[in-house]
């Protein structure tokens, strides 16, 4: 099997994907022309529209991330060929620490003590018991269980949502619209880890954010396009430092993803007091685990054998 690889560091995941396929012929899209019409499978990261539409004879696509949007809605992307994406592959682990550092940041009141630092005012809160801090976690697929549980575990209550009814050890489970609204009253903390689809596409607007108790939080490690950007600002109120904590619906927000990537400068989000921006290095794929994942993924390709693939309708 001939396998295009497209992705940022190309050289080093085409070596150590040929190593563990030593039957395939692996190069990257600066191989000529005429080796690119011939690939079989392409395993790439947001490749271009002309270098999806370049391989005569595609049998397969593994998309080298979880999100499988960027290729979803790419012009080129040939019709009817199945795709598989990267399912956790150490990403989860990694997106579940910066979840953690989240909530903890706001439980522990770290927000609350950088305000007082600015104006040298030396002033302990009491601690809210992790038990009255529920979480809720939007999104239950490989990473968002993932993380439900990792929270869960440490001593949080977790709410978890998904569209269809799911059930999870230590995990509340809820779904579809009401079940949603169920989970938005009661939530301290709430973490975004759903795919970008036209269903989820701003499920954070204004009347979410009104439905979370008056000082939540906001955690997004997953896609920036869930959330209403203007409604968002509006329940963080105020673009200034404030004296305390009042003036705001919505305590703070952690974001790592953005609809438009890099954060464009003029974004007011990134002096924003209550805001704390990251760019998008919530869940780096960590190497190894994926190129385990991809290598299975084109040998189950080859071999005919039932694959779990992306179905475009739903758009995960
Ligand atoms: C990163 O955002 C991914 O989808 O893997």
């Amino acid at each position: 099997m001939k396998v295009l690889v497209h992705i940022d560091d190309a050289e080093q995941w085409r070596d150590a994907l040929a190593e563990r396929l030593p039957e395939a012929e692996v190069f990257t899209s600066s191989a000529p022309a005429g080796q690119r019409r011939e690939a079989d499978y392409l395993a790439v990261w947001k490749p271009s529209a002309e270098l999806l539409g370049e391989p005569e004879r595609l049998k397969g696509i593994v998309n080298l991330g979880a999100g499988v949007d960027a290729l979803l809605n790419n012009p080129g992307l040939p019709k009817n060929v199945p795709i598989v994406k990267l399912r956790d592959a150490g990403m989860a682990e990694l997106i579940g620490d910066y979840v953690r550092y989240g909530i903890l940041h706001f439980q522990r009141d770290f927000d609350r003590y950088r305000r007082q630092q600015a104006r040298r005012d030396w002033h302990e809160h009491a601690v809210v018991d992790k038990a009255d801090w529920p979480v809720g976690v939007l999104g239950l697929g490989a990473i968002g269980a993932r993380v439900a549980a990792m929270v869960a575990a440490d001593g949080f209550p977790v709410h978890g949502w998904s569209r269809s009814p799911k059930s999870l050890d230590g995990i509340t489970c809820h779904h579809g619209d009401e079940g949603l609204d169920e989970l938005l009253g009661q939530v301290r903390s709430l973490v975004l880890l759903l795919p970008d689809t036209s269903a989820t596409r701003h499920i954070i607007d204004e009347d979410a954010l009104a439905q979370l108790p008056e000082g939540a939080s906001l955690i997004n490690p997953g896609r920036g396009t869930l959330i209403d950007e203007a409604a968002l600002l509006d329940a963080l109120g105020p673009d200034r430092e404030g004296e305390g904590d009042t003036g705001s619906r919505l305590r703070g927000a952690l974001l790592d993803a953005f609809p438009q990537e890099p954060l464009p400068d003029e974004s007011p989000l990134w002096s924003h007091p209550r805001v704390w921006i990251t760019p998008h290095m919530a869940g780096p794929t960590p190497l190894g685990e994926a190129l385990d994942q991809v290598a299975e993924a084109l040998r189950a390709f080859e071999a005919s054998e039932a694959l779990d693939t992306v179905d475009p309708e739903a758009g995960y």
